[in-house]
């Protein structure tokens, strides 16, 4: 059941059946024989037969199609076993870079291509510039169907993402960033194992955030780290700081099989990326000057790559590279040890500065302030145009709105009307935000946008949040959610129906 096999229902052309597989964490076990975890690197070759009117791409460096619909794959680099991933459906290219194409179902395959049109290869150039040479050959991206279960996944030459990218107006393109980003980080230089997944996540969004910087400036890319931020905020709220998972080293333990240890999905959460990124910015911020902190990434990277490593080749490196700090002993800084952030839970001690982002963020948390008052102040916020907004500008709004929710009787109802931008949004952050204040706010009359959403994609982090917010809610609102789950669950991947079960205490630890 881990390799994914869908109807023809389950696509977005709705003519052929499709199939993919993903394979972080250990689900690649289930696809073919192998060493299933991170510490190990391979190289691969296959040979796929596929029906007539079917094509198979993988993730490798090289393919061919040969007579009876039959594909070859080479992976000439090697790679641990959770990036092998394959997909046969009815999928076409447009190219959209020197070395990147877009694939995608014939019906999607437009947009795809609108959307991504010449901005892959400057995403590229700038990584190579901070990071060192792409070593995996091509960068293509390919659009799976709307049941996929993350934003994006990294596979080497061919990263798979959700199509609620094509978002029309290129705002959701930090996640294609992210992705590029673990051609260093990930992909390159890996964590030996999963309960150092900060390693491979925490990198990747510093990564990210830098080439976002290049790319974009220091205050757009601060409002979107503000945003993470908020997340990262949220999910400690909502399992406590200290709990154990809040930590950058995990514990996974053992067990005789998957089913008796720990699953490392099941360790899945924002610390490794957020509060991974906050420790990696600490590290730039010991330093203290930024094409120092580039220079060693990039020496980092060249000194790991091709290999799995622990957290203490990392901070072992860090202080090599840079002897004077280990001079001065910033490893045990009281307050900053490295021990510390490595295994003690919680908020992280120390934050990169957003204050850049404050001009991008300022109206926003006015505005939101303004909607939480008692009396709402109309005139006021009339005065505030919004429609100049980026879409992280909006996110970043409606996080504050959620936060300061449930708002005092009629104003959400009213909200809603004052920006159809917002509350009829096509875009999937914002449905998300939106989908979440509905719910704190109990608007009856708006549940069918939460239902609308749900049916219309499966990611994890859109679909839990709404679940654990409709299981935490009224009678109403679990009545909603038991509704929603049995029409969908089939669409569902194996692993997010399961994490929905036991929200909706429907079965325990599978
Ligand atoms: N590698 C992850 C997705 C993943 C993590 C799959 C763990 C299976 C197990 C990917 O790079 C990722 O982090 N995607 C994010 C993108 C976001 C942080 C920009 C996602 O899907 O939301
Ligand atoms: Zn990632």
């Amino acid at each position: 059941p881990q390799v994914c096999w869908l109807s023809p229902e389950q696509t977005a052309g709705k003519q052929k059946p499709y199939m993919y597989t993903q394979g972080q964490a250990v689900l690649n076990r289930s696809f073919f024989p192998c060493f299933d975890t991170p510490s190990v690197k391979f190289t691969y070759s296959a040979t796929v037969k596929v029906p007539e009117g079917f094509t198979a791409v993988m993730s490798a460096t090289s393919w061919e199609k040969q007579k009876d619909n039959t594909f070859v794959f080479k992976m000439s680099q090697p790679i641990p076993s959770y990036l092998i991933a394959l997909v046969v459906g009815d999928i076409v290219s447009a190219d959209v870079g020197p070395r990147s194409r877009v694939w995608a179902e014939p019906c999607l395959i437009e947009a795809a291509k609108k959307e991504y049109d010449g901005v892959i290869e400057e995403f590229l150039v700038v990584g190579e510039k901070l990071f060192g040479p792409y070593v995996w050959g091509r960068y293509d991206i390919l659009f799976m169907p709307p049941s996929f279960p993350f934003g994006g996944m990294e596979n080497p030459c061919l990263t798979f993402v959700t199509p609620c990218l094509l978002a029309g107006d290129r705002s959701l393109v930090d996640v294609i960033i992210h992705e590029i980003s673990h051609s260093w980080f990930g992909n390159l230089v890996t964590n030996a194992t999963w309960g150092e997944f900060w390693l491979n996540e925490g990198f990747t969004m510093y990564a990210q955030r830098r080439i976002s910087t290049e790319v974009y400036g220091l205050p757009y890319t601060c409002l979107e780290a503000a945003t993470g931020r908020a997340l990262l905020r949220q999910h400690m709220d909502a399992t406590g700081e200290d709990h154990p998972l809040n930590k950058l080293r995990v514990v996974i333990e053992p067990g005789f099989c998957l089913f008796l240890g720990v699953n490392p999905d099941d360790t899945y959460n924002e610390t490794p990326y957020e509060k991974g990124y906050c420790f990696v910015s600490y590290l730039a911020h010991l330093v203290g000057n930024q094409s120092k902190f580039d220079a060693f990434l990039q020496a980092y990277v060249n000194r790991f790559k091709f290999q799995s490593i622990t957290a203490d080749d990392t901070l072992g490196f860090f202080l090599e590279y840079f002897p004077e700090l280990k001079e001065k002993g910033v490893d045990s800084i009281p307050g900053f040890e490295f021990d510390r952030w490595l295994n003690t839970p919680g908020w992280p001690p120390y934050l990169p500065d957003l204050s850049p982002g404050q001009q991008l963020m300022r109206p926003a948390d006015e505005l939101a302030e303004l909607w939480a008052a008692d009396g709402l102040n109309m005139e006021t916020i009339e005065a505030v145009d919004i429609t100049g907004w980026r879409t992280y500008q909006l996110v970043y709004f409606l996080d504050q709105v959620l936060q300061k929710s449930p708002l005092p009787e009629g104003n959400v109802k009213r909200l809603s009307k004052m920006y159809p931008k917002i509350s009829k949004a096509q875009n999937a952050e914002l449905r998300l935000r939106w989908c979440q204040i509905v719910l704190k706010n109990n608007l009856e009359a708006e549940y069918s946008t939460v239902k609308d959403f749900l049916h219309s994609q499966g990611k994890q982090k859109y679909t839990l949040p709404l679940y654990r917010a409709m299981w935490g809610g009224s009678e109403a609102t679990r009545a909603l959610a038991m509704e929603i789950f049995s029409a969908t669950a089939p669409q569902l991947h194996v692993n997010v129906q399961n994490y929905v079960k036991k929200i909706l205490g429907l079965q325990g630890a599978e």
